[in-house]
């Protein structure tokens, strides 16, 4: 399975918006990962449809949109509208979580569900086969530059088995705390989309950076 990585827009010079995006794309990442915080899900608030909506505007590359927000089905179809490709929501959220699924996928985006570090990763397996993708959260969710938490790694490991005995091809996403070396980890684990943030964006050659994340196994 190819690997992709998406790099963390948490993580930019907020003010120098659309230069970051190029810079970003040019050193060759797969999307851009959005994420939505709402200040009650998590204890955090960052931005939302009108920037997202001006992102679309200034970059051809897939938008991945991580929903950290109480009620997304509200929502989700608003955020397709403004240009997310992809929308990532947890699970812990208190929408229905096959209805949202499908309200992401009617509104035409892919469509994946988010799991918090302690959340068992069996609760997602009934909601496969209706996935595009899978985000195991590596960290807990709401701010940038946090500690990978190893503990998750066996989730990644579960849910990979799962995917593979229903005869799947389910993206699996990792979101927190990777660089270099838990890149390795969480890849050998299974996962093929990986987010990076605070690391890529403070990475001297971000080019190369990608494409060490991105690199498959040997
Ligand atoms: C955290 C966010 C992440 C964050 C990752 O809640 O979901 O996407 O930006 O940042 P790093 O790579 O710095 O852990
Ligand atoms: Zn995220």
């Amino acid at each position: 399975m190819r690997n992709y990585v998406s790099a963390s827009v948490l993580s930019a010079d907020m003010l120098n918006l659309k230069s970051e995006i190029s810079k970003i794309t040019d050193a060759g990442v797969d999307m851009l990962h959005f994420d939505v915080m709402d200040g009650v899900f998590v204890p955090n608030i960052t931005y939302g449809l009108p920037v997202l909506e001006q992102v679309r505007k200034a970059t051809d590359i897939t938008l991945d949109v991580h929903l950290m927000i109480t009620d997304p089905i509200k929502y989700v179809r608003r955020f397709v509208q403004c240009g997310a490709d992809i929308i990532s929501f947890h699970i812990e959220s208190k929408s229905n979580t096959l209805e949202t699924v499908k309200a992401i996928k009617s509104a035409g985006a892919k469509a994946a569900i988010a799991i918090k570090p302690d959340t068992p990763i069996e609760n997602v397996y009934e909601y496969l086969p209706y996935l595009d993708m899978v985000l195991v959260m590596t960290v807990e969710p709401g701010f940038g530059g946090q500690g990978f938490i190893y503990d998750t790694v066996k989730k990644i490991s579960a849910v990979k088995n799962k995917i593979v005995s229903l005869g799947l091809h389910t993206d699996i996403q990792v979101d927190g705390g990777i660089n270099d070396e838990t890149a390795e980890i969480v890849k050998s684990a299974g996962a093929n989309v990986l987010v990076s943030g605070s690391w890529l964006f403070k990475s001297e050659n971000m080019q190369e950076s990608v494409e060490k994340l991105r690199k498959a196994e040997e």
